[in-house]
């Protein structure tokens, strides 16, 4: 017996959207596109004569409200920039579609609430894909800390590292939307890569929360620095731009426990998320790939700091040990893949989404907070998104990792 697909609309078409249409809905058998929507024709073009090699009159437009009110769509995929995600996802849930969201920062906390308060009205599944929940490392480091192996857990920390100089300047040749985000806001522009998995970890919104939060932001002379030598014919905008740096942000939670984040996209560097986790027997850090457990003492005196983490190996989530290599061609060594199979899987199941609309109101909404905290020099409160939920709900993981 054939299984029955779910019919996807995709609103938003640049990079991200046609590498999840391409390598993923394209290719899952349980998926069938059947929309496809970006406000530049060209690419609402070029992804409707993808879609028309697979699948016969897919609908495409250039207005999102179309895909909204079509019958045959069941759920949409939210990829576009970082200014529409949910006030998109709040007109799909209105219309009875289930939404899977893209990640980035909140504006206001006003749209987080609305998010929340239309997800908990209309009952409709939403999920945010924050994919890095679904990596290799942090499931493992989530394995170990529910196993008891690192003890309890005091201290976490991580950072969207990633050196974007060239995708920010030439934002507008590129048609791409983070550069005006760096013109003119300062703020953990992109807290959720490595929030997300240590919010998982932590039990945020299931017996924990986030309590309050301060950031700092450095001075802002990458962008400056990299248009002068590199594109000095083409641009003169990045010479007085918002965005600093660096920024660091300390977040206080209700147990005690403290984050660290760090947003790091203007200056020269390998992609790491420095993601780290620090309890009482033990830490995990991935800069260096390895474990360190109490005890460990004649390697604490060593130089030796190499990856021993096929000593774990026993921890690694089944989906990561079991990988196979059509799944890693699914984007991020096949964390993309898992992520939008997650999605799936809840919506046929009706099973509570892993990654929810508490879990991407919270993320989210550090942007705005750190926004306020750098602009004011102060300690910010963070919302409470599940309005005492929180100390009720169950823990659980985002996928089963047993
Ligand atoms: N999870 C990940 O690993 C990952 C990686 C890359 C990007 N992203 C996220 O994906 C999103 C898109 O990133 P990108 O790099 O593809 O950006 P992009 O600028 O290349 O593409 C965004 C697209 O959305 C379209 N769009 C904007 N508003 C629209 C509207 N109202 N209706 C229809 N289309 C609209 C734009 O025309 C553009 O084509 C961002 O939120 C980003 O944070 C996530």
């Amino acid at each position: 017996m054939q299984e029955k697909t779910v019919q996807v609309g995709v609103i938003g078409l640049g990079v991200r959207g046609m590498s999840i249409l391409k390598a993923i809905l394209l290719k899952n058998p349980e998926v069938r596109v059947v929309a496809v929507c970006d406000l530049y024709e060209d690419r609402a073009q070029k992804a409707y004569e993808l879609v028309s090699e697979k699948y016969a009159a897919p609908i495409k437009t250039t207005a999102y409200g179309d895909v909204l009110q079509n019958g045959e769509v069941e759920a949409v995929f939210v990829i576009t920039d970082w200014t529409t995600h949910i006030s998109i996802a709040i007109e799909a849930m209105e219309r009875g579609k289930a939404v899977a969201m893209e990640v980035g920062g909140a504006y206001s906390l006003e749209e987080c609430w609305a998010l929340v308060n239309t997800q908990e009205r209309t009952g409709v599944p939403f999920m945010m894909l924050e994919n890095c929940c679904f990596d290799k490392n942090e499931l493992m480091v989530m394995n170990m800390v529910r196993q008891g192996v690192l003890g309890t857990v005091v201290h976490c920390s991580g950072s969207y590292g990633h050196d974007l100089r060239p995708e920010i300047a030439d934002g507008y040749k590129n048609r791409h939307y983070r550069k005006d985000q760096y013109l003119n806001r300062n703020c953990d522009n992109y807290p959720t890569h490595e929030l997300g998995p240590i919010a998982k970890i932590l039990n945020i919104n299931r017996g924990n929360r986030l309590v309050s939060l301060v950031s700092v932001a450095s001075k802002s002379v990458g962008m400056k620095e990299f248009v002068k030598e590199k594109r000095s014919e083409d641009y003169t905008d990045f010479l007085n731009y918002e965005q600093g740096d660096v920024v660091t942000t300390i977040i206080k939670c209700a147990h005690g426990e403290t984050i660290l984040l760090k947003l790091d996209t203007t200056l020269p560097r390998r992609y790491d998320r420095e993601f780290r986790v620090c309890g009482t027997k033990g830490n995990f850090n991935q800069t260096l790939q390895s474990v360190f457990l109490d005890g460990d003492d004649e390697w604490a005196k060593t130089k030796d700091v190499a990856d021993n983490l096929d000593k774990y190996g026993e921890y690694l989530a089944p989906v990561w040990k079991n990988m196979t290599d059509e799944q890693r061609k699914t984007g991020h060594g096949g964390m993309d893949g898992i992520t939008v199979g997650a999605f799936i899987k809840a919506l046929k199941t009706g099973s509570e989404m892993p990654v929810d609309v508490y879990d991407a109101a919270t993320w989210m909404s550090v942007s705005v907070l750190s926004e306020q905290s750098i602009l004011t020099g102060g300690t910010v409160t963070c919302p409470d998104f599940t309005r005492g939920k929180w100390t009720l709900r169950e823990s659980k993981d985002v996928i089963e990792l047993e």
